[in-house]
C-alpha cells in the first residue's frame, strides 16, 4: 500500500512522526510532502531531524500569504503531486491551511483521505482552524478520532460510520521524547541560563490573539506584569504582529526566545513552574507532563483538560497573577488521551478500511 502524508506546518511534523514510524514497520510505502507553509529552520527541519523524520519528498515551498492565496497555491501544486504520485491513501493531520488544501485537493482525484486528529470543535466560528477541521472532517474517507468526545462530535454530525477512536498521537511522541529527554536532553544553548530558577513557560501565535493590536497589547501586558519570569517562546507571527503594531515583548517578567525545537519544550516543560499559552498542542502536552495551564483563550478543543482542573481558560487578562499562581490540583491528570500506541492503531485502521457499502 502507498500512503501520501501532507504536512506544512510546526505541530504537523510533530503529529507525522509516529504514524511514519508505524507505516515504516508495516512495510508500507510512504510518501511525505510538505507544503512550505512554514518554512524556517526552527519551525520545520529542527523537527525533522530532532524526530528521526526523513526529509520531505517533495517541498511545494508555497510560503506565507493570505488564506486564500496561500490554501489555493498548496490546492493546485497537491493536485500535480497527487496524479504523479497516485497514493491509495492521503493521511492529513490537524486544521492547518496545508490540511483542507490536501484534502480537497485528493477528494476530488478519487484518492481516499485519512484525517489524523479528526473530530476536534471548538465551536468558534472565528478561528480559520474551525473551517479547516469541520470541512476536512466532512470530506475524508476516515476520520481518525483522538477522544472520546471528538468521536462524540463527529457522531452528531452525521459521521459515526467512517469515525475510528484511535488515541492521540501526540501522546505517542510526547513520552517517547520524554523518556529519551531524561537521559540525552537536547537543550540548544541560548534557553539553558531561562531555565534556572522557577519560571513560566509561554507561547503566543494565534490570529485571534495576534491580530488584534489592543488585545496582543493586553496579552504582553499581563505576561510582563507576572511576579515570576516568563520564557516566551515566541513564534514568528507574534514577532511580525509585535513589530507591525509597534509593541515590545522584552520586558517586565518576559524573557524573549526564539520558538523551541521539541526535545527542549519537552524538557522545559518537565522544568517549568506552569504553561501559559494559546496553542492547543502545548495545552495538552502540559497535561501529558503534569504542568498547570492557563489558556489564553475564550474555549478549547481540549476540554478534557479543563475538567480536571489542570487547565484553565483565561478570558479576561486581569485574571491571570491568580490563575497562574492557582493551586497544583489534588488529582493526577487521567489519560483520556491513549496509552501512546495511536500511531500504530492509525495504520492497522487504514490498512483495514472497507468502504461503506462494500462490507
Ligand atoms: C499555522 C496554522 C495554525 C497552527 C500554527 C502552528 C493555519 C490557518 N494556521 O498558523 O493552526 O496552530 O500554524 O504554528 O494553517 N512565519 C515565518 N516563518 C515560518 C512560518 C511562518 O516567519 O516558517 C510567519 C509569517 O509572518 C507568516 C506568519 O508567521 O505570515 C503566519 O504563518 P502561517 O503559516 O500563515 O500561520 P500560523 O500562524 O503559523
Amino acid at each position: 500500500m502507498k500512503l501520501l502524508s501532507v504536512v506544512g506546518a510546526r505541530p504537523q511534523f510533530v503529529k507525522l512522526a509516529p504514524v511514519h514510524r508505524a507505516i515504516a514497520q508495516a512495510g508500507h510505502k510512504h510518501v511525505i510532502v510538505h507544503t512550505g507553509q512554514h518554512y524556517d529552520r526552527n519551525m520545520s527541519d529542527i523537527f525533522f531531524e530532532d524526530l528521526e523524520i526523513p526529509e520531505p519528498d517533495v517541498n511545494l515551498g508555497v510560503g506565507s500569504s493570505s488564506h486564500g492565496v496561500q490554501t489555493g497555491a498548496m490546492l493546485g501544486a497537491l493536485e500535480a503531486t497527487f496524479v504523479l504520485e497516485k497514493p491509495d491513501w492521503l493521511v492529513v493531520y490537524g486544521d492547518t491551511n496545508s490540511t483542507l488544501a490536501a484534502a480537497l485537493a485528493a477528494v476530488k482525484l478519487g484518492i481516499r483521505v485519512a484525517h489524523v486528529e479528526a473530530g476536534l470543535r471548538s465551536f468558534n466560528r472565528a478561528m480559520p482552524e474551525e473551517h479547516n477541521r469541520v470541512l476536512t472532517d466532512h470530506c475524508a474517507d476516515l476520520l481518525l478520532a483522538p477522544t472520546a468526545v471528538a468521536a462524540a462530535h463527529l457522531q452528531r454530525e452525521g459521521l459515526a460510520d467512517r469515525t475510528r477512536l484511535v488515541g492521540d498521537v501526540m501522546v505517542d511522541v510526547f513520552r517517547s521524547v520524554q523518556s529519551a529527554a531524561a537521559t540525552k536532553l537536547i537543550v540548544r544553548g541560548d534557553i539553558a541560563p531561562a531555565l534556572k530558577g522557577p519560571f513560566y513557560l509561554a507561547t503566543i501565535h494565534r490570529q485571534e490573539s495576534t491580530d488584534d493590536a489592543a488585545h496582543l497589547a493586553e496579552l504582553i501586558d499581563g505576561l510582563a506584569m507576572l511576579d515570576t519570569p516568563v520564557l516566551l517562546a515566541a513564534h514568528p507571527r507574534l514577532l511580525a504582529k509585535a513589530m507591525e503594531h509597534g509593541i515590545q515583548l522584552e520586558r517586565g517578567a518576559i524573557r524573549l526566545r526564539e520558538p523551541l525545537a521539541y526535545a527542549e519544550m519537552v524538557a522545559a516543560l518537565g522544568m517549568c513552574a506552569g504553561v501559559i499559552t494559546d496553542s492547543g498542542g502545548l495545552q495538552k502536552e502540559a497535561f501529558l507532563a503534569a504542568r498547570v495551564c492557563t489558556t489564553l483563550r475564550t474555549e478549547t478543543e481540549w476540554v478534557e483538560t479543563i475538567d480536571s482542573g489542570w487547565n484553565a481558560l483565561v478570558a479576561d487578562i486581569r485574571m491571570l497573577p491568580e490563575t497562574v499562581a492557582r493551586p497544583v490540583p489534588s488529582v493526577a491528570p487521567t489519560e483520556p488521551y491513549g496509552d501512546g500506541a495511536a500511531g500504530v492503531i492509525i495504520v492497522d485502521e487504514i490498512g483495514s478500511f472497507v468502504p461503506q457499502g462494500s462490507a
